[in-house]
């Protein structure tokens, strides 16, 4: 289970900055633990739809969301579900997105060799997945491809900056991926990386992605 951390907060405040209208239906993509669905109900959200792919975070979705008393509605799924539940006036998702070398495949954050795995298909999803005037907030780390994402979303027709940043120390599973993204930056010099001995850190971003009422 991947249990709220700086990212997980991160988002959770710019949510809570964010404007939401009471009457929203909102979908927490890669719910975990439900923190990002609590906070979307406990703001006062119409209806609150948690999906994740392991059934243990669904169950301790619904528990969280059963002992609080909040109607959040946790199912298992990925994005074809999402897509059968659309549109949504909101989405919030904290995906996987720790680029992973060849043989690293802990769903709760490996996302495949450039860290993109869910996040691309998310973001190629997202205009489909929101009503007109709806918006999504995405968190993920600058080694995911900040410039990426945003290319990704404006091509699709919507809307994104960057709305909140935070830089953070490396926790467990990114000093693990030292040497790797020593690797990969240099195949990608576009990407930051700040690895002063002893002082890994890595930027943390919420992107916000504002679908248009008219096309
Ligand atoms: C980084 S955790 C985020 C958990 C929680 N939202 C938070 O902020 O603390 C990512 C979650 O995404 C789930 N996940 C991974 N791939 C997924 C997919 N394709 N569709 C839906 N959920 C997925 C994992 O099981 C994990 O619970």
């Amino acid at each position: 289970m991947y249990r709220p951390q700086e990212d997980s907060r991160l988002l959770a405040h710019a949510y809570g900055c964010a404007g939401v209208p009471p009457d929203a239906k909102v979908l927490d993509f890669c719910t975990g633990t439900g923190i990002l669905a609590v906070t979307a109900a406990e703001a006062g959200a119409k209806s609150v739809t948690a999906l994740d792919i392991a059934p243990r975070a669904v169950l301790t979705a619904r528990l969280n969301a059963w002992s609080r008393r909040l109607p959040i509605r946790a199912l298992r799924g990925d994005l074809g579900v999402a897509r059968g539940l659309a549109p949504f006036d909101v989405i919030v998702s904290n995906p996987p997105y720790v680029p992973a070398p060849t043989g690293a495949r802990d769903p709760r954050w490996d996302a495949g060799p450039d860290g993109r795995a869910v996040v691309d298909p998310l973001c190629r999803e997202i205009p489909n997945l929101l009503r007109p005037g709806g918006f999504a907030l995405i968190v993920h780390s600058e080694f995911t491809g900040v410039d990426t994402t945003l290319d990704m979303l404006r091509e699709g027709g919507v809307k994104a900056t960057v709305v909140a940043r935070e830089r953070i120390p490396f926790g467990p599973v990114m000093r693990g991926r030292t040497g790797y993204l020593m690797e990969r930056r240099t195949e990608s010099p576009a990407v930051a990386f700040d690895s002063c001995a002893g002082n890994e850190t890595e930027e943390v971003v919420v992107i916000r992605a504002d679908r248009p009422e008219f096309r």
